[in-house]
């Protein structure tokens, strides 16, 4: 299968066979996930639930321990949730949704998997290009005017790490049919949950927030999200789709991360420091080197933008076994992009001296 210009990071096994490597011998800097690895107390419940056979019955249909126990995190009502196999499936049916509504704005550069979702259902979108402003310490202004039926907006920006301020989202809201807030990597930001939008959904029917736990836990591969909105809305999306989408571990997984507070929150409080203290660090010593221009970011990601093409600089870099994200992928972006994910502190220092010795040549 060829992987011209991939759509998503993380193509370890691609990468692997490529570069003739091990997946495991690859630093991937280019999915942005925390690199801490999954916390121990996760995988005995797996192997808990595993154990107690949960594979051998069909899982719930209603979710509803596990619509609860996020619910209760969120301090909203059950029936405002849908939980979904990760936040990708949950794209797919806030598309069809949008696709009955009109016409999508899509702020770009932005994530690519919502035109995926909307060509599901030949829905109408046009991109619409954010102003290249950054800031990584104060969220921002959300900035655009209203000319379409269903805005698309990622909190904090994907690629370019840019938190927007929850009151400039809010006073969006009278202006369209449907707002579909993304919020993946939202728990990852330092104070990133006073941006949220969840606690607006319950005023406003035209509201949608999707999250994941794959970002904040570093779960790719459990697949887990969830939607919070209108109890119809929902009722409407969990009637589109297949009988089972979340497995029975996803489900057992999704419970305990949702209910165990105490190890919960000490996790995400590394987590913010970690943003903090390896994103400022990134930043200053990218900004050392020759070519590029760095940009701030709020998450755990950032652009950086070449004097020229960066494609070379990118092969050279996956050559010392290091993947950064190509950025052709994105609208507005071309082949002087490239987005670094944050990595623990060896491997960040890894990234810079490579990426310095590559474009010093
Ligand atoms: C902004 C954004 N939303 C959602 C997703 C998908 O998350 P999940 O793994 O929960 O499907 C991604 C994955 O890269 C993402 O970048």
């Amino acid at each position: 299968m060829s992987e011209a210009i991939s759509l998503h990071g993380g193509n370890l096994i691609y990468e692997g066979r490529r570069l003739g490597c091990r997946p495991d011998q690859l630093l991937d800097a280019s999915a942005s996930l925390v690199p801490f690895p999954m916390s121990k107390s996760l995988s005995r419940c797996l192997v808990k639930a595993l154990r107690e056979d949960v594979l051998h019955h069909y899982p719930d249909r209603d979710y509803l321990e596990l619509r609860q126990a996020i619910a209760k995190w969120h301090q909203i009502d059950a029936a405002m949730v849908l939980p979904g196999n990760g936040a990708a499936e949950l794209i797919t049916w806030a598309a069809r949704d949008a696709s009955f509504q009109g016409l999508s704005s899509l702020p770009s550069p932005g994530f690519a998997d919502y035109e995926r979702a909307l060509r599901c259902w030949q829905a109408a979108f046009r991109y619409e290009s954010l102003p290249r402003v950054w800031s990584a310490t104060r969220p921002q202004l959300f900035p655009l005017t209203p000319k379409s039926d269903v805005l698309w907006i990622t909190n904090p920006h994907n690629p370019t790490g840019q938190l927007w301020s929850r009151e400039s989202i809010k006073s969006c809201l009278p202006n369209y049919k449907l707002v579909i807030c993304d919020e993946a990597f939202l728990p990852l930001v330092p104070c990133g949950e006073d941006e949220s939008l969840v606690s607006l959904i319950a005023n406003n029917s035209n509201l949608v927030v999707i999250r994941s736990l794959t970002k904040l836990f570093s779960l790719p591969g459990l697949r887990i999200g969830y939607a919070i909105g209108d109890p119809e809305r929902l009722e409407r999306w969990k009637n589109w789709r297949d009988p089972w989408p979340l497995n029975a571990l996803a489900i057992a997984g999704g419970i305990y991360l949702m209910t165990n507070t105490p190890p919960v929150e000490s996790w995400i409080q590394r987590v913010h420091r970690w943003v903090e203290k390896e994103g400022q660090w990134i930043y200053r010593n990218l900004d050392q080197l020759p070519g590029i221009t760095p940009y701030p970011s709020a998450a755990n990601f950032l652009l950086i933008e070449g004097d020229v093409s960066l494609l070379s600089i990118n092969e050279q870099m996956a050559q010392k076994r290091i993947l950064l994200r190509d950025c052709r992928s994105f609208v507005d972006l071309d082949e002087r992009w490239l987005r670094i994910s944050l990595q623990g502190r060896l491997d960040n220092r890894r990234i810079v001296n490579a990426l310095g010795t590559c474009l010093s040549h």
